[in-house]
């Protein structure tokens, strides 16, 4: 996923000029494929229903706006490469792979790059997974949300669980050895029972990763409005602070490093876990391209969002060969504001000698108005020269990083 894409991610964006800090971790490249079989009741990335003719028109956008940018910027070299979506494992596997071809020829993709494609169980074949390993493609991300049937069915899913096992054993066979799963906690109609009898599912099938994320209300999407009208239950935040709880709880004895928010990777004894390469570069202030409608680029302390109609993508990038709605240069305040607060949704936390180096600022001094109430009451912990969530933090993060707006 392109985490910026949820509207109310980045409170602070603000138009500036100003310097743009330096990097040692390498680009990488978001692609946006916004087609679903049906939309979930929850969601509110941009997608629609697959349509034939749309895609004709999106896919040929798509390769030219990422050729474009290649050119403008010289071939970056990148090693991590994500498709997000929507639902990237709708589309044929030769337009998939087609669209990494475009990559690669606009960029200067790294031999052992990441390749991630986001994948929902019952729109995979053995020949899509072998055409995906083939092209590259080492990395699977597979939306599970849920291996309880009844769940599943409340927000609108196309798939049971039979289904996602199905996915699960078919990368497997296909020879994919990193596959990430994505489960929702706070799902209307789960309880704390059903959230630990998914957490146990999951871990029957030894996944590399999994993305656990509490359910966000977003406003515009259906289950908000039934929740509005009273028709679905308001989720309870003490129930959802126990499943988080549970779920740090279980994985830490399953043998998962707890590195981000929502975020664990299998460890292993040499050391190199599983964690998502190129969305940690979101949370370490590391440059990447976005390319589709609505996806986010943040590129020399520029930052880029495109349209968010898929029609309007397509019409923009015929028209004129750009879909940008917004562009800007962060300033230095804002910059190190949005690196403090990406930063912490990382369980290592910030290095606070670094991040004077960095950004020129001194955070503990420069956000003390914001940050000095949450220390006391801690939300947040100061050890060893790091800034980090306590485990309290973790569970109210939206609230910690409003210390940075
Ligand atoms: C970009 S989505 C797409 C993944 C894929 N299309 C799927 O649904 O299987 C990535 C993940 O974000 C999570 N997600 C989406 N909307 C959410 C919401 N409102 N609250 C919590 N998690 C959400 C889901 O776990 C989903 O798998
Ligand atoms: S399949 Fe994924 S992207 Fe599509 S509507 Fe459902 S959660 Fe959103």
């Amino acid at each position: 996923m392109n985490p910026l894409q949820f509207p109310m991610v980045l409170p602070t964006l603000r138009q500036h000029g100003g310097p743009a800090p330096q990097t040692n971790v390498l680009p990488g490249v978001y692609v946006h494929v916004p087609f679903c079989r049906t939309k979930c009741t929850y969601c509110a990335f941009v997608s629609g229903d697959f349509d034939e003719g749309l895609a004709a028109r999106y896919l040929p956008a798509l390769d030219a706006e990422i050729r474009e940018a290649g050119c403008a910027f010289g071939r970056p070299h990148i090693d991590s490469v994500f498709f997000g979506g929507g639902t990237p494992s709708l589309l044929p596997a030769n337009e998939l792979v087609r669209i990494l071809e475009a990559v690669r020829d606009s960029f200067d993709v790294s031999d052992d790059a990441e390749i991630t494609v986001e994948m929902n169980p019952g729109t995979l074949t053995r020949e899509k997974l072998d055409a995906y390993r083939a092209a590259g493609v080492n990395r699977a991300s597979v939306g599970v949300q849920s291996f309880d049937d009844t769940e599943l069915a409340s927000i609108g899913r196309v798939h049971d669980a039979k289904d996602a096992r199905a996915a699960i054993g078919l990368l497997r066979e296909a020879g994919f050895d990193n596959v990430s799963l994505d489960l929702i906690a706070g799902l209307p109609l789960q309880r704390i029972e059903t959230w630990r009898a998914n957490l146990a599912a999951a871990l029957e099938l030894s996944p590399d990763h999994l993305s656990l994320y509490l359910l966000e209300l977003h406003p515009g999407t259906r289950l908000s409005r039934d929740v509005e009208a009273g028709r679905v239950a308001h989720p309870d935040d003490d129930l959802a602070a126990a499943m988080y709880e549970e779920m740090i709880e279980t994985l830490a004895g399953a043998g998962f490093v707890h590195y981000e928010i929502s975020n664990f990777a299998k460890a292993s004894p040499d050391g190199l876990d599983r964690r998502s390469r190129h969305n940690e570069k979101y949370w370490l202030d590391a440059d990447y391209f976005g390319f589709g409608v609505s996806a986010h680029g943040y590129v020399d302390g520029r930052r880029r969002s495109n349209v968010r109609s898929i029609a309007g993508y397509a019409d923009a990038i015929e028209a004129t060969g750009s879909a940008t709605a917004e562009e800007f240069t962060l300033d230095a305040r804002d910059r190190a504001s949005e690196a403090a607060f990406l930063g912490l949704r990382r369980t290592a936390g910030i290095d606070l000698a670094g991040f004077e180096s960095r950004y020129g600022i001194n955070l503990l001094q420069a956000f003390a108005d914001g940050l000095d109430p949450l220390l006391e009451a801690g939300l947040l912990d100061t050890s060893d020269g790091w800034l980090r969530l306590s485990r309290k933090g973790l569970l109210l993060s939206n609230e910690v990083f409003q210390a940075f707006v």
